[in-house]
């Protein structure tokens, strides 16, 4: 399979020295280009500024915005049967960028923000093209990084992105969420269905979403859902 995973934050620039960004590490979306490279996959990375090194044989394309992120990724997705967006977007960027550093005497006590595109909406509509076009909807995979119980933030995520699951998790948990080696998740299907993991490795979440993509693409080609 083509797989296309994103991963990392992205920054957004009030000026060269300065942005708004957050604590993602890219750790989650590197561990599944690696695990699903070793399976025999033809992977892409498109991930915002991280300090990891690339997995072997694993295409990289680096970006800094989440509009970058956005053009990058509606750009290669035609291209691929799989998306998994790991990354963590930031939903706004200031209102005015500054190509020359501000001083400080410049800069006003408040900034003003507008919200980002959300890259995953606007891959619906693409994926809606190519179901009603060639019959072939690309399989999505997106992420909730929730502060409490990820279940019922999941659910509503997945039918509003149009996603084939979502990958839940608490990130105050102990072991969870930026930074971690280890992930506690939780899988939510559009149909209501969940699978609840308990703590692993980010490797083995990487593994356990490998596996549930390729058994549900299985799946969708023997109802004759999808071509494989
Ligand atoms: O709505 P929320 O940001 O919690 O949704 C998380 C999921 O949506 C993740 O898969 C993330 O990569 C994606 N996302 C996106 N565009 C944004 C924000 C989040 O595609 N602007």
């Amino acid at each position: 399979m083509k797989i296309l995973v994103t991963a990392g934050p992205t920054r957004e620039h009030i000026d060269p020295v300065r942005f708004l960004s957050n604590p993602s590490t890219g750790k989650m979306g590197f561990s599944i280009a690696a695990v699903a490279q070793q399976a025999g996959h033809d992977v892409t990375l498109v991930t915002g500024p991280v300090f990891l090194r690339t997995p072997v044989g694993v295409n990289r394309i680096d970006v800094v915005s989440a509009r970058e992120m956005q053009s990058r990724v509606i750009e290669q997705f035609p291209n691929f049967d799989v998306l998994v967006m790991t990354a963590a977007v930031a939903d706004w960027r200031p209102q005015n960028k500054s190509s020359t550093k501000l001083k400080k005497g410049e800069m006003s006590d408040t900034l003003k923000l507008v919200r980002n595109p959300d890259i995953l909406k606007s891959v619906k509509k693409l994926n809606d093209v190519f179901a009603g076009e060639a019959k072939y909807r690309k399989f999505v995979v997106g992420f909730a990084a929730e502060t409490g119980a990820p279940v019922e933030e999941a659910a509503r995520k997945c039918k509003e992105k149009g996603l084939d699951f979502v990958v839940g998790n608490d990130v105050t948990e102990k072991g969870c969420g930026f930074g971690t080696n280890t992930n506690k998740v939780v899988f939510v299907f559009p149909d209501g269905n969940v699978k609840q993991f308990p703590l692993l490795s980010k490797i083995s979440v990487a593994r356990k979403i490998l596996e549930e993509i390729t058994n549900q693409l299985a799946k969708n080609a023997k109802n004759g859902k999808i071509k494989l």
